[in-house]
């Protein structure tokens, strides 16, 4: 082959090389060669609640995991307790990426999509066995990879657990249905939880989970349902009097990363993210009845609050004065998840 001829192939072949290349960099992508433990590339992941819930210790040890496994070239900054961002603006926050992953209870994300509401659906779960196979189920993936989570830019990642919400309150024992007239609840999020107060006879109002505290402190509400963990790490203990072991509902966490943000990290660091992430959602999940149960006994041992432990036969009555739920939102829902979860049990 003539010289000149060899000259020109290999300029066209490093022309079209460059292109490519600037092509990537214009996008925003980079080599993971360009980060070194001192120049990491930083995923911030904002949650609300405290450093020693569940989700709180979760978050440390993915943060914790990713930095082992890439060897400090990728930096999880966690933002415990609504420091960055609390329920109502994290999940914009993701979206327009100034936080990159977070870690509502997916009762939250009714703002996309009100199938989440699923969670608040009354005693839909039987047991954390029954939500743990949940969320292996290919029901829990559709809602999880759903179009209205991409079209928003966000990716759903992981189920973790927490637990059953109990309900408490600071007037009086909660036993019987009409133990609820009259009182006013903290909810989350969504029309759902509304109904269910509603069926009750009792009002609620929509509060932050970083401003219930106070709301419950200052009579804003009269009480409120959680997990025996966000009760116990909130203190709840000096601000509530009540509380029955109703396990009326769940709580559960969802992982979503900002869609655009994540499909940029190099594949080779990408690799032990997810790892790491996986790891963390094996702990969290084992977690959640573990540092449930510990809770419980703390509430107790307190000795500030009047536990009453529901019998079956109570708890059967508060599911029918619930059944309404059902009629108002199971086509909201959807049957799919519904009779999908009902027929996991
Ligand atoms: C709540 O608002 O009660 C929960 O979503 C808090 C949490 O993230 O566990």
């Amino acid at each position: 082959m003539k010289k000149w001829l060899l000259l020109t192939i290999i300029s066209v072949f490093a022309l079209a090389l460059a292109a490519c290349g600037g092509d990537k960099e214009s996008k925003g992508e980079k080599s993971s060669d360009s980060y070194t433990a001192e120049k990491p590339l930083v995923i911030k992941f904002s949650h609300v609640t405290s450093i020693e819930s569940v989700k709180g210790k979760a978050a440390d040890q993915f943060a914790k995991l990713v930095s082992e496994k890439t060897d400090g070239k990728v930096k999880v900054e966690v933002y415990p307790s609504s420091q960055l961002y609390g329920d109502n603006d994290e999940l914009d926050a993701l979206m327009s990426g100034n936080v990159h992953m977070i870690a509502p209870s997916v009762t939250k994300m009714v703002k996309l999509d009100p199938r989440w509401q699923y969670v608040d659906m009354p005693f839909l779960f039987e047991n954390d066995e029954h939500v743990q196979k949940f969320f292996k189920s290919d029901i829990a993936q559709t809602i999880l990879n759903s179009d209205q989570l991409a079209s928003n830019d966000i990716k759903g990642m992981a189920f973790w657990g927490n637990g059953f919400k109990h309900f408490s309150n600071s007037k009086h024992p909660l036993i019987s249905v009409d133990d609820y007239k009259g009182l006013k609840f903290r909810a989350q999020a969504g029309k759902v939880l509304e109904a269910q107060f509603h069926a009750l006879n009792a009002g609620s109002a929509t509060i932050a989970f970083g401003e219930t505290y106070a709301a419950l402190q200052q009579g804003t509400v009269d009480g409120q349902e959680n997990t025996f963990n966000n009760f116990d790490t909130q203190k709840y203990q000096e601000v509530q009097k009540y509380l029955s072991t109703t396990a009326h509902g769940r709580l559960d966490y969802a992982i979503f990363v900002n869609k655009s943000f994540w499909d940029k990290i190099p594949a080779d660091l990408l690799a032990p993210i997810e790892e790491a992430l996986v790891e963390a959602t094996d702990l969290a999940n084992k977690l959640a009845s573990e540092e449930n149960a510990k809770s419980f006994e703390n509430i107790k041992n307190a000795g500030t609050v009047e536990v009453y432990e529901m019998s079956q036969e109570e708890r059967d009555t508060l599911k029918a004065a619930l059944q309404p739920v059902y009629d108002e939102f199971g086509d909201v829902i959807t049957a799919e998840l519904i009779d999908g979860i009902n027929a996991l049990k």
